[in-house]
């Protein structure tokens, strides 16, 4: 039996191992069985035939043990062989996200207008009707605020409760511009100390196509000091546009407009050229096929507007703008469907997105 057991554990594998355990120590097999016997035994048989008995036992359990040990040997060298680390094959470079082009330029306006003094401060994106409006000099019957496409945050359900609601306070409203952080700013500022601030940040009007998002993005710039003039707007859009488009040639026109919250206002064109037939900013403005492309709207800020900020009008002046932050980034890097800005495309984020390495900004950290 010993000779038979042995032989069948030298030639098993692992689960034939167990069968022959089970076989040979198990609680009906057949060395258990032999044990069982020595309890019916003569001493003298017991005494003879003992050892041997356990012997088996002692010799079955170690070679299952050992056969056991070295098949486990034999697999793990096998695994070993098999994983070896191939140091010649090409590195398997994790995939990693991309700065998306709207928080790359908001990167980029922070760190121009930094340049010039311009602290980052921010409004929140449902507004109160009387900061979005009314405090910049928009009363309720103004028809600018049809010209807004306005969101209304409405927690009614029937045109009674709506009508009841506008009687009681109007409805909050999805800011439709940056300009209600004009008068936060002023507010937080206390009314006694100069400001320079741009506000980047969502926007949104009831408005789409190729050009229109019902959600975009706008940055709005404010100026309060003391002898605050439209020489000082010129200058700061200026040196601001030259260091966003990285050109020395930007020129600039202001167009007489309108916007209740600034007075005089101006619309700001800057000029383009024509190269390979491409638009670029830059140069020209008029002559060579060149032209003017309108990219923000400005103005010295209107004297209720200081008022409902919380400063002196006779003291205080300033100027103001507001610019659409996609229309930038679309013109400095060549995108011409907005919609594809908020598609979240994985493709065209690969194409148009930044590494994050490609220049230092604050969303992209300071590179390697
Ligand atoms: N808020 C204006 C708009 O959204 C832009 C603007 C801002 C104009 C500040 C003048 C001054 O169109």
């Amino acid at each position: 039996m010993k000779a038979d057991l042995l032989a069948a554990i030298g030639g098993a594998d692992l689960a034939r191992l167990e069968d022959i355990r089970v076989f040979a120590l198990g609680k009906s097999g057949r060395v258990t069985a032999l044990l069982k016997t020595l309890g019916g035994m003569s001493p003298e048989e017991r005494q003879a035939k003992g050892p041997v008995i356990h012997g088996l036992r002692e010799a079955v359990t170690e070679a299952l043990a050992s056969r056991k040990a070295s098949l486990e040997r034999e697999a793990l060298d096998a695994r070993l062989a098999g994983e070896t680390l191939d140091m010649t094959l090409p590195a398997d470079v994790p995939a990693s996200g991309t700065v998306h082009p709207v928080s790359q330029v908001m990167d980029e306006l922070a760190e121009i207008f930094a340049d010039l003094g311009f602290a980052v401060a921010t409004g929140p994106e449902i507004e109160t009707d009387w900061y979005n409006f009314t405090a910049l000099n928009i009363p309720e019957t103004h028809p600018a605020r049809a010209m807004h496409d306005t969101f209304y945050v409405d927690p009614t359900s029937t045109e009674r409760e709506i009508v009841d609601q506008w009687a009681k306070a109007p409805p909050m409203v999805l800011r439709t511009h940056t300009s209600p952080v004009q008068i936060r700013a002023m507010q937080a500022a206390g009314g006694d100390t100069p400001i320079r601030i741009i506000a980047p940040g969502r926007t949104y009007r009831s408005d789409s196509d190729a050009t229109h998002t019902p959600m975009f993005h706008q940055v709005e710039g404010l100026v309060i000091d003391k002898g605050i003039t439209l020489g000082h707007l010129k200058w700061t859009l200026e040196t601001f546009l030259k260091a966003f488009f990285e050109r020395d040639d930007i020129v600039l026109r202001l167009r007489p407009s309108y916007f209740p919250f600034t007075e005089p206002s101006a619309e700001v064109d800057v000029g383009y050229s024509i190269v390979n037939d491409k638009r670029v900013i830059g140069g020209s403005g008029g002559g060579n096929g060149g032209g003017w492309m309108e990219v923000l709207g400005s103005g010295m800020v209107h004297r209720k507007v200081i008022a409902a900020g919380g400063y002196d009008p006779d003291q205080w002046q300033g100027f103001a703008f507001g610019c659409g932050i996609d229309r930038l980034a679309m013109l400095k890097y060549g995108m011409d469907d907005l919609r594809a800005f908020f598609d979240g495309d994985v493709r065209w984020l690969k194409h148009y997105g930044f590494s994050g390495l490609d220049v230092p900004t604050l969303s992209g950290g300071v590179g390697a």
